[in-house]
């Protein structure tokens, strides 16, 4: 049996920034929910968060979330930052008794590429050595920001972290992942001999592993090969290296799903965005956490897809168009220069160049219906809350104020719009409604 606490207490003094380091986005979800998604996949006895800087921001964002199973999260809180041991210690402290004769499984929460695959090793390597504790190693081409590991006849022998190391120690690029393995026991028992002298005057929990090794414990190491896998993030320009890594994951994935994406480079697709094969991403797109797009879409190039954008089988956003919280029926068109924002737009709708949603009141968002079939001329305003009627058109440069509503087969021209009656004359008669 096995547990898994996640550190995420620290406040990223690094990142310069007042949001707790584990909120920051990358491709549009924060790090600790890659943390959350890999734990959880390795399905745990007991998951432990430990938060503790910013902690009300972290559980505005995640206290809702769901997990497999209806795993709850324990939330454990540290409430000064005195160092990853200490963190590590609250995080255990909040297990009980029966999980404490178990093995627990401690993993810095900036960790955004470590799979659940590698764990697995792990816990595979523990059992199969009969190790005490193991711990994530990595050689890299660049060690910089990571704590050395130390070996003696190539024994595991310690870990010394950067800001105490010598030049000697510095240029040794195996380097401490940061994530460990180990007996709940072995924790508890040699966290009390750890000390906080050091560069940070922290409790560093990499002197729980030192401590271990040193009072006979055997600790061994599960190497990881792809070292793009161990990339933190603890400063803006590794959050900006990660987020490089990241994007290209996502889009082969794409690719390998089937969507077309003529130009990767130029493509921002974040997590969780819904892609179907078939669909096809033109250059220079952003395609924003949870969108949808349907079998056989066409996107961009240069368009803007926001969170809650969905786009049914056949439809088609062009140049220059931003969507965020619509959705766009089957084989609907919005193809220039257009905003559609918390629209929802039937089947076959023809969406004319320059057409504005306007959403936002000043003070609330509202929504805009269009029906099946109806055709928006270009340059056409539709004043939210509004509805525009099935197989109605508004003429070019119209604007439909608020509450007025075109019936199923109006047409409506002018500013502000009013029915047009065709008298022959091609003059307009008043509004109807
Ligand atoms: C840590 C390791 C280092 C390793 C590196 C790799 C220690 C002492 N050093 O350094 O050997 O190479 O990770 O990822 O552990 N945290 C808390 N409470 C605290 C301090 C930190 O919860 O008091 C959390 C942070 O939010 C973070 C994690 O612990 O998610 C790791 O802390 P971080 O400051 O990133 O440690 P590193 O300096 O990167
Ligand atoms: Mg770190």
């Amino acid at each position: 049996m096995f547990s898994l606490v996640v550190l995420a207490a620290g406040k990223g003094s690094r990142m310069k920034s007042d949001l707790p380091k584990v909120l920051h986005k990358l491709m549009g979800e924060p790090l600790l929910e890659y943390a959350l998604e890999t734990a959880d996949k390795l399905a745990p006895e007991r998951l432990v968060v430990v938060i503790g800087h910013g902690r009300e921001k972290i559980l505005e964002r995640f206290s809702n979330r769901k997990f497999a199973g209806d795993r709850k999260i324990t939330w454990a809180v540290q409430e000064e930052q005195l160092g990853t041991g200490h963190a590590a210690k609250i995080g255990i402290d909040a297990l009980d008794e029966a999980q404490e004769a178990g093995s627990v499984f401690i993993v810095n929460g900036d960790l955004p590429f470590l799979r659940t695959a590698t764990l697995q090793e792990m816990l595979e390597k523990h059992a199969s050595s009969s190790s005490d504790v193991t711990v994530l190693a990595c050689t890299k081409s660049d060690p910089r920001g990571f704590g050395r590991i130390i070996r003696n006849e190539g024994e595991f022998a310690g870990i010394v972290e950067e800001k105490d190391a010598d030049e000697q120690t510095a240029n040794i690029c195996e380097v401490n992942v940061g994530t460990y393995l180990m007996g709940v026991d072995v924790f508890n028992k040699n966290y009390e001999s750890t000390n906080t002298d050091n560069d940070q005057g922290e409790r560093y929990l990499t002197d729980v592993v030192v401590q271990a090794c040193r009072s006979g414990s055997r600790v061994e190491t599960v190497q990881v090969a792809d070292e793009n896998e161990t990339a933190q993030v603890n400063s803006q320009a590794e959050l900006s290296a990660a987020q490089r890594i990241m994007k290209d994951q996502l889009i082969v994935n794409h690719l390998e799903d089937g969507v077309r994406i003529d130009d990767p480079s130029s493509t921002y697709i974040e997590k969780g965005a819904v892609i179907a094969s078939g669909a096809r991403i033109h250059p220079f797109c952003v395609v924003r956490a949870g969108v949808q797009i349907g079998p056989g879409c066409e996107v961009g190039p240069f368009a803007h897809l926001r969170p809650g954008a969905r786009l049914e089988k056949n439809a088609k956003v062009g140049n220059y168009v931003e969507i965020k919280n619509s959705r766009l029926g089957p084989g609907s068109k919005t193809n220039h220069l257009s905003y559609v924002g918390d629209g929802d737009v039937g089947a076959r709708v023809n969406i004319g160049a320059g057409t504005i949603f306007a959403n936002y009141d000043g003070t609330s968002k509202n929504q805009v219906t269009v029906g099946d079939d109806a055709f928006i001329g270009s340059g056409s305003v539709l004043v939210a809350p509004v509805t525009i009627g099935e197989n109605s058109m508004t003429g070019a440069g119209a604007v439909v104020l608020r509450g007025r509503d075109v019936p199923d087969g109006g047409i409506v021209v002018g500013v502000p719009a009013k029915t047009h009656k065709q008298d022959g004359n091609g003059d307009s008669g008043d509004c109807q409604n």
